[in-house]
């Protein structure tokens, strides 16, 4: 394959989906917003079937939780991420007809994505009701320079005729509510009102605001030098519009920047929309879109430069690959205020809340490959801290935070808490996110001001939520009772092994950080309320925790229970009733062992030292007989397991299933956005995984064994402040300093020295 095909997703090469897949497919995205790749003429037309729309990060609606027995501390309000008009919508007019008041037809051509520069190429043939025929290609772009920014150009060509074509670029008329309702509680759920305010200025410029969260964005439109644009009032609207006369095999073009504010307090919606007009005016009224393109596509190429991985000897895995780390950058908030929906910017999915998906399965990439990006991640969480604390308090927790398990605001907004509220686990995922990013970058800056509030306060909760057993089976040990585990289909449990051993180590870098930060900055303690007795009391629950383990089966045991239920009978289960949760109620399916998702043996991948491989082969054949893995975040973990225990087979196999899942629509709703954790996961299962990286003393070790077709694996990675490149092949691994200073660091657990234009080579095999 040569190496710029190897950046393009190109539609033919794709299986054949439906629309709205594609859109999503195909989505832009710079971590402010993303635009769905929908049919240009739609608007607000019924005619069509697509689901376009633009999700900005952040912005959202709340929308009242309705219950019929509604209990104290029940979530009250959703949040749900506004689905907002299309900045790619455009209406033509021929023969006096206009596409936004009768119909066009509209067909799809071909589409491609290049991810290299970030453009996404679409052709679209289009015939108006009097027969007249044209192509329509759009190049656009979501800025990766300046994230406010998306960047769209139209060329026009008559296919059929020579004559007059208008164009009209103003902002579609928006649905005051987009009405949403799914049988498929993993689907959008809810609706959320907005209002528009047309502005009278010189460009096309509008306000969206909220009717309930009461927050507001300034949108405007610019037209590029490229083919200046007059505005002129249609419908009483600010407009470009233009008329060409078309000659049959001669293009017309267009550009325009569409400028999309931050989401703003209605109330304190400082910046003036003129204002905000007059300036995107100066900025950009002299700019060509290849102006543009090429200062975003400046910032790709850093992007790439840092987290590209390039593999050989299996294109199709190569590209996969790419597709999702490409999805991620386009996905992840980089302003401290948002972080990544489980959706990505994609799609409505899962209303845009974020998840523990974010810190588990996706920041590990953003750690290793882009630092600052990670950074802003957590900050999200350290400045949502008020809100968890007010969760604690509200759920009679007196001590510490608890972070809401679905969220855009930092409020909890789970309706459904045996599978919500009681994800408390999510606590220690963000802590340990904090101390593999201290780990990994070395940041003390981000320790004393951010992570060590994080890790306190997260500490705190256990204490506060568990307590030393005085029964006979738990007697003198530290147990948690009364939450749910990662694996939804078990709910409501107590000392579920995933939640104690996640607990344990937030107790136990609770400790560590307290001891390292004594030494140089009491103060942070004092400020922070930490005495040496809750240090002790930390240090205790964590080597008095609870851990579950069945002495007959010889296996970790998930909660308490577990092991003695029935088993769901799997195989008898006919395909067309998974996922199990869309066809049977809650209580039926937690009545047996049946896994969602992994569980218990996810600890095995984040607590890799010191691992009993018959232990760990025990626990995997246990699991995965009795996982469906109807949640998109379960593969990738039973896959790098599977490679610890050698067996390259099956590890590759889930391995590929990972990688390809929105490519090729395998978990049948892509339309609904993206699977941004199982593409975070894509990137585990390759460098935890294949690469065998992990955390070794104050280093990192790399212990790779790649599949058999694999003839060469290459990626960058970021320790404490060096560039490091590793290149594997079947027989050796070499590693590069790229910048910094030397270091120690271990291969196969053996120590080396790494030092600038010095390459470290060691035989593998
Ligand atoms: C999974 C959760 C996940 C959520 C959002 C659910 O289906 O069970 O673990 O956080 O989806 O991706």
């Amino acid at each position: 394959m040569d190496a710029n095909d190897a950046f393009q997703i190109h539609l033919q090469k794709l299986p054949p989906q439906d629309e709205k897949t594609f859109e999503t497919i195909y989505t832009l995205g710079n971590g402010h917003f993303g635009i769905r790749a929908s049919n240009p003429l739609q608007g607000n037309n019924s005619h069509f079937n697509g689901q376009p729309g633009m999700f900005v990060n952040g912005f959202y609606d709340l929308t009242e939780l309705s219950y019929g027995e509604n209990y104290s501390g029940y979530a009250q309000n959703s949040q749900t991420i506004c689905q907002l008009p299309d900045p790619r919508f455009i209406i033509f007019e021929v023969d006096g007809i206009r596409s936004d008041e009768t119909p066009y037809n509209v067909k799809m051509v071909d589409k491609n994505l290049d991810m290299r520069t970030g453009v996404l190429m679409e052709i679209f043939d289009i015939e108006s009701p009097t027969n007249k025929q044209f192509r329509l290609t759009l190049q656009s772009f979501a800025s990766h320079d300046n994230s406010h920014l998306f960047v769209i150009n139209y060329s026009v060509s008559a296919l059929n005729f020579n004559g007059a074509l208008t164009i009209i670029k103003q902002h579609p008329y928006i649905n005051q509510q987009i009405q949403t309702h799914s049988e498929d509680m993993r689907a959008a759920q809810r609706q959320t009102v907005l209002d528009r305010t047309y502005l009278k200025s010189k460009l096309p410029i509008m306000m969206i605001s909220t009717r309930k969260s009461q927050l507001a964005l300034i949108i405007a439109q610019q037209a590029l030098n490229d083919n200046p644009m007059q505005v002129s009032i249609l419908d009483d609207l600010p407009s470009y519009s233009k008329t060409f006369d078309l000659t049959q095999g001669m293009a017309q073009s267009f550009s325009f920047a569409y400028a999309i504010s931050s989401p703003h307090p209605l109330l304190k919606t400082t910046l003036s929309q003129s204002a905000f007009a007059a300036s995107v005016q100066k900025r950009l009224a002299d700019k060509s879109f290849k102006q543009l393109l090429d200062e975003s596509a400046a910032k790709i190429d850093q992007f790439w430069a840092n987290s590209d991985v390039e593999l050989e000897g299996d294109d199709t895995m190569a590209k996969g690959i790419r597709f999702n780390l490409f999805h991620l950058y386009q996905a992840a908030g980089r302003n401290g205020l948002t972080s990544i929906p489980a959706k990505g910017l994609t799609g409505p999915g899962y209303e845009g809340h974020y998840f523990w998906d974010a810190e588990m399965f996706m920041l590990p990439f953003f750690t290793y490959t882009e630092p600052a990006i990670a950074r802003q991640l957590l900050l999200y969480r350290y400045h949502t801290l008020p809100q968890a604390q007010h969760r604690a308090r509200e759920m009679g927790v007196n001590s510490g935070v608890m972070f809401p398990w679905r969220t855009i605001n930092g409020e909890e907004s789970s309706s459904y808490y045996p599978a919500g509220t009681a994800q408390v686990h999510i606590n220690a995922d963000i802590a340990y996110a904090v101390d593999t990013y201290l780990r990994v970058t070395d940041d003390d800056d981000f320790l004393f001001n951010y992570g060590y509030e994080i890790i306190v306060k997260t500490a705190r909760f256990w204490l506060a939520y568990g307590h030393w057993a005085t029964d006979k089976a738990h007697k003198g040990k530290f147990v948690i009772d009364d939450v749910t585990g990662p694996d939804e289909y078990t709910a409501m449990v107590s000392n579920n092994y995933f939640t104690n051993r996640m607990a344990q180590n937030n107790l136990h870098i609770a400790v560590k950080y307290s001891k390292r930060l004594k030494h140089n900055h009491a103060d942070k303690l004092a400020e922070l309320d930490v005495t040496d007795k809750e240090i002790d009391e930390f240090k205790l629950a964590d080597e008095g925790m609870y851990l579950p383990y069945d002495d007959d089966l010889k296996i970790k045991k998930q909660d308490d229970v577990s092991t003695t239920k029935p088993v769901w009978p799997i195989k008898e289960t006919p395909r067309n009733q998974f996922p199990l949760l869309l066809h049977f109620h809650p209580m039926t399916i937690y009545h047996y062992q049946v896994n969602k998702q992994a569980d218990t043996v996810m600890t095995d991948i984040l607590f890799p030292k010191n691992q009993d491989l018959d232990q760990l082969k025990r626990d995997f054949d246990y699991y995965e007989a009795i996982t469906v893995h109807d949640s998109s975040l379960s593969r990738s973990i039973f896959g790098i397991l599977a490679h610890r225990l050698h067996n390259a087979d099956e590890a590759y196999r889930y391995f590929r299933q990972t990688v390809m899942m929105d490519l090729t629509n395998s978990q049948g709703n892509t339309a609904d956005g993206v699977h941004a954790a199982n593409m975070g996961s894509t990137w585990l299962g390759l460098i935890y995984g294949f690469a065998g990286l992990g955390m070794e003393n104050r280093s990192f070790n790399l212990s790779p064994e790649l599949p058999e077709a694999w003839s060469r694996l290459r990626f960058r990675i970021w320790f404490h402040g060096r560039q490091i490149e590793m290149t594997i092949t079947q027989t050796e691994i070499m590693v590069k300093l790229l910048s910094g200073d030397s270091l120690q660091f271990y291969l196969k657990h053996k120590p080396f020295t790494l030092t600038k234009n010095h390459l470290v080579k060691e035989f593998i095999k």
